[in-house]
């Protein structure tokens, strides 16, 4: 009989570096440990599907998992059990389901690798069902409040810092205003990192609502010094001052940008949409390390017999908070934040005066 027999499951969007967490949890847990580790399939919907949709992982099935983008146990953002889609476009609560599951599967509780959504699934299981978890955090965006960095983020910056690098230098070419537009609903981690990274002269973050006369005051700048390019990194969630934040899925951030200038200036613009090329292929080194990190500390902390907690990263160290204290607020890209000053300090233009 294993020590520890327990469930692995991935929840919401993707990252790079979801493959490379179920790999260490698998080496450390089964590898060393000789526990038993079971994978769930699309988020939580594997247990609550009949026929049930799990797999035995062990390191023999998880090798060559490293560098692998994706997650092999797939995910979904409709796999909330208090909240199931129930087909005729309502919901319903299946959470006592997938418990029953749970315990049927004979798991003694499980590692939720998700973001905030997941998390806080999680968190309520633990709560209202008694179910053990224990969280690691996952998102693109950066944007959670209890580690300093998620996984995936670096991933995201080096791909969309390559692509200002191409449109650094067909811009310069051609004289144009080039706008990359980068995810980031809320919070514009990627648009501020990739920016300073790839030498955007405009950063546009859903944090700063932005005048449209500053951007333009920073295309005639450079042109009166004779550069006839601009660069603008554009965070899906930015907009102009006085306008309504946006939903769940915005569209045409940096379109909205690119006709504005155009409507004040004499200016060829083109715009690129990254999408989800951020969150697809390999993780970088920074998160597969990251993500390897994560996975041991996961299953150490299952070891200690410390369910209930997130890991995550705080001053380059592995720590964790306890679920149930935490904030599911975003964590914001903060206008006092140091690289914005060191930003403004090498000419980005933010499209706002910045405090400080
Ligand atoms: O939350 C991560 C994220 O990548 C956001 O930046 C983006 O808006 C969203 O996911 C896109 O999600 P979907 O894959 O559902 O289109």
């Amino acid at each position: 009989m294993a020590k520890h027999r327990i469930g692995i499951m991935t929840g919401g969007g993707d990252a790079p570096g979801l493959n490379a967490v179920i790999r260490a949890v698998v080496k450390h847990g089964v590898g060393r440990l000789h526990w038993q580790v079971v994978g769930i399939e699309d988020s939580f919907n594997g247990l609550l599907d009949e026929p049930r949709r799990t797999v035995d992982l062990t390191p023999l099935s998880c090798r060559g998992l490293l560098h692998r983008g994706g997650t092999i146990l797939g995910t979904t953002n409709q796999g909330d059990p208090f909240q199931y889609p129930d087909g005729e476009g309502g919901f319903r609560d299946r959470s006592a389901e997938l418990a029953a599951a749970i315990q049927d599967e004979g798991l003694e509780g499980i590692i939720v690798i998700g973001g905030d959504g997941s998390q806080q699934i999680g968190a309520r299981l633990m709560a209202e069902h008694g179910i053990p978890v224990l969280g690691v955090p996952k998102t693109i965006d950066n944007d959670l409040a209890a580690t300093d960095f998620t996984f995936g983020f670096w991933s995201a910056v080096e791909v969309a810092t390559e692509a200002l690098d191409r449109l650094h230098t067909t811009a310069e070419a051609h004289d144009r205003v080039m706008l990359l537009e980068v995810m980031g609903r809320t919070a514009g981690w990627i648009a501020l990192y990739a920016g300073v990274a790839g030498g955007a002269d405009c950063i546009a973050l859903p944090e700063i609502p932005y005048d449209i006369e500053r951007f333009a005051g920073k295309i005639r700048e450079r042109r009166r010094r004779g550069r006839q390019f601009t660069l603008f990194v554009v965070a899906e969630g930015a907009r102009p001052i006085g306008a309504d934040a946006p939903g769940h899925r915005p569209r045409g951030a940096a379109e909205q940008l690119a006709e504005a200038l155009a409507s004040r200036l004499e200016v060829e613009t083109r715009v690129t949409v990254l999408g989800h090329l951020q969150r697809g292929g390999s993780p970088v080194p920074f998160d597969r390390v990251l993500a390897t990190r994560f996975g041991v500390a996961a299953v150490n902390l299952i070891e200690q017999g410390r369910w209930g907690e997130l890991v995550c990263l705080t001053g380059g160290e592995i720590s964790s908070v306890p679920l149930s204290t935490l904030s599911m607020a975003p964590r914001l890209v903060d206008p006092q934040h140091p690289l914005l000053a060191t930003a403004r300090s090498v000419g980005v233009e933010f499209g706002a005066p910045l405090e400080g």
